[in-house]
């Protein structure tokens, strides 16, 4: 009998063996020489907490709201390019495990279901987050297309507008659209539950892209095509015409410096996300955590403060809390439930970082996730 997944690092090892590995390693790995995506996780781990005892902690509050809408813990589901390819269908399998949990879902530009499929396939509305293309007619239609789909908020994200190259994706020959290669096959060949959900899923190549993949071949790497298709020019002045077509919630992903988020508080977004892309674009940044007082010491007014970047566990999440964060959001986390295990892996992931939240909350004396106090965290 299989061993009880007890983790996300038994999501991580199933997700490895289930999924080819170009893909895998498209949601594992990090940009460069991966010190941020390595220092993401040593912050965490130098955190430490300060242990409370006898406090009566049997009545515990998780349910909060993020951008005016009620979850059942701080936590949303990020946007991750290509999870349909770690499982067939993954977007719709993340909405659902997320709609089920009471949490929001991310669905990235660069998806491989698109937003009506995903849209189809869900009653609950899930969020959008954009990327801002060359081709600012077809940026628009993008966001047309998300109001039209009752897309409940969208997330601009502003980290990457040139890819910090991932070495592993060139070393896997990952594509645009991604393709099986004389590369990839003899791996694919040896994964065939993951081949057989992946061709019965209503898309293989990005979803939202139609037309816009054009020029790419199989010798073209993600960062070539993104270097064609992404808007470098893009500046705060931008937000104001993202506003005009976009009067929902707006939330700006990839802020990394206290200058930028009271920039991004000064344009009026509702939320940002304090977040190095999960170590995927600048190498050398430092990790998200620790940046994440000084932001939210700077942000003032009703912008709300939100965390990604190497939350594996509750604890984590617990952490991200007591600095500050209003909620957080998990990518690597995801796309391991999903490669382990479709619906039931996210599913599966969601639970694990709750019951860790829970009790950690119950250890550190902390019994409401919407006031979770900065000295929970030892010499905090
Ligand atoms: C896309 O957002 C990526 O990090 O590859």
């Amino acid at each position: 009998m299989a061993a009880p997944v007890t983790n996300i690092a038994d999501l991580r090892e199933l997700a490895r063996r289930r999924v080819p590995r170009a893909f895998f390693e498209y949601a594992d790995r990090g940009s460069y020489d991966e010190t941020t995506l390595r220092e993401n996780r040593r912050a965490f781990e130098r955190l430490r907490f300060r242990q409370r005892v006898m406090r009566n902690v049997d009545h515990r509050s998780l349910a909060t709201t993020i951008v005016g809408q009620p979850v059942s813990m701080p936590l949303a589901i990020a946007p991750t390019g290509m999870a349909g390819l770690q499982h067939g269908s993954g977007e719709i399998h993340g909405a659902r495990a997320a709609a089920k949990a009471g949490i929001p879902f991310c669905l990235s530009t660069v998806s491989i279901c698109s937003i009506e499929q995903v849209r189809a396939a869900t009653d609950v509305p899930f969020w959008f987050q954009v990327y801002v293309m060359r081709d600012r007619g077809f940026t628009r239609e993008l966001i047309r297309r998300a109001r039209a789909a009752d897309c409940s908020a969208l997330m601009v994200t502003a980290d990457l507008t040139v890819q910090g190259q991932r070495h592993r994706e060139i070393k896997n020959g990952l594509s645009v659209p991604p393709k099986v290669t004389l590369h990839n096959l003899f791996d694919i060949a040896s994964k065939p539950r993951w081949a057989w959900n992946v061709l019965r899923a209503p898309s293989r190549s990005f979803g939202n892209l139609d037309g816009h993949i054009k020029g790419a071949d199989s010798l073209t790497t993600l960062a070539q095509w993104i270097a064609a298709q992404f808007d470098p020019t893009i500046t705060w002045d931008d937000l104001a015409w993202i506003r005009e077509l976009w009067p929902g919630k707006l939330i700006v992903k990839g802020i990394l410096d206290a200058e930028d988020a009271k920039l991004a508080a000064a344009h009026g977004v509702d939320a940002i996300v304090v977040s190095n892309h999960g170590g995927r674009q600048l190498d050398g940044a430092p990790a998200s955590i620790d940046v994440l007082p000084s932001i939210v010491d700077a942000v003032t007014g009703g912008t709300e403060v939100l965390f990604d970047s190497g939350i594996l566990s509750g604890q984590d999440l617990l952490k991200a809390l007591a600095l500050g964060a209003r909620a957080g959001l998990i990518g690597k986390a995801f796309l391991y439930g999903l490669g382990a295990g479709g619906e039931a892996g996210v599913t599966q992931a969601i639970d694990i970082i709750r019951r860790e939240l829970s009790v950690t909350m119950a250890l550190t004396g902390a019994l409401d996730a919407t006031r979770v106090p900065r000295d929970i965290l030892w010499n905090g």
